[in-house]
């Protein structure tokens, strides 16, 4: 080897014992993939094929450091505005994700849950998320929430609808709602508030995304897009999350 050529030093993905504390609950709004794509000179759609790749290296890491919960934004209530040829895109992409790494998932012990209205998903990703789901029900490793035609509001209007009709036949006494029967009437019923929500891109709103779940999130917005987004950029959010004082509104 030639004096000047110096070796790659690989950085290694961190460990779990690395970090003085972890999220329970990371919650990813993806977001650049159309960006990233017009920067490369490519189609929206190659954009977020891409953003695949981030999203299985996200998952795998994810999984790795024994984080409880994951839930990632892939496509929201508000996305049907998009061009049709796009739209139809994206559902394809989601199902080709789903059907190539369900065997990966279940083996890994990952529980697969979908979060949004199934009911207005053509068949076939619709078809995919049932079965993923089904498949991966009595697993009891990661939940992996993939939130697709979700929107926040939609989510607690739903949850409204569903305890409204519960005290409307008799089932349950208006007092008896409370902030836990709330939260049991959502998507995300039996998992942790979300402890870390990242939004990639450099945008810094939520976009309808996990409302009432972020109440006391701690949000990290990194400039990269999402497709170049790498396991040690990961890391570093990681790594400034654990840093962060949590005061729920006590005083530490
Ligand atoms: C986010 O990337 C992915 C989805 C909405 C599915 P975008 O497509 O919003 O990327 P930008 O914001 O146009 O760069
Ligand atoms: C939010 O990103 C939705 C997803 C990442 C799936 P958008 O790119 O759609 O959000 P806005 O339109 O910039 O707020
Ligand atoms: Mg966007």
């Amino acid at each position: 080897m030639g004096f000047f050529h110096r070796p790659r030093i690989a950085v290694r993905p961190m460990e779990r014992s690395e970090f003085q504390r972890l999220p329970e609950h990371v919650a990813i709004i993806m977001d650049g993939n159309g960006r990233w794509a017009k920067k490369h000179r490519l189609s929206v759609s190659l954009g977020h094929r891409q953003g695949m790749e981030t999203v299985r290296s996200v998952i795998r890491h994810t999984n790795d450091l024994g984080i409880q919960s994951l839930s990632l934004y892939a496509f929201s209530t508000e996305n049907w505005s998009r061009p049709r040829q796009e739209v139809e895109a994206l559902m394809q992409i989601l199902v080709e994700f789903i059907t190539a790494d369900i065997d990966k998932l279940d083996a890994k012990n990952v529980r697969v849950r979908m979060m949004g209205d199934k009911g207005r998903l053509p068949e076939l990703p619709r078809n995919a998320m049932t079965d993923a789901e089904e498949r991966t029900a009595g697993n009891t490793g990661m939940n992996l929430n993939l939130c697709i035609n979700y929107g926040g509001r939609d989510e607690l209007v739903r949850a409204a609808q569903t305890l409204a009709r519960a005290c409307a036949g008799g089932e349950m006494e208006a007092e008896a709602i409370t902030e836990k029967a709330f939260s049991e009437a959502l998507y995300t019923r039996g998992q942790p508030d979300v402890d870390l929500m990242i939004r990639t891109s450099g945008e810094m709103r939520l976009s309808n995304f996990l409302l009432w779940q972020c109440a006391y999130a701690e949000f990290v917005f990194p400039e990269k897009l999402w497709p170049d987004f790498t396991v040690q950029d990961y890391d570093r959010v990681l790594t400034d999350f654990s840093g962060r004082q949590r005061r729920f509104g006590g005083r530490v």
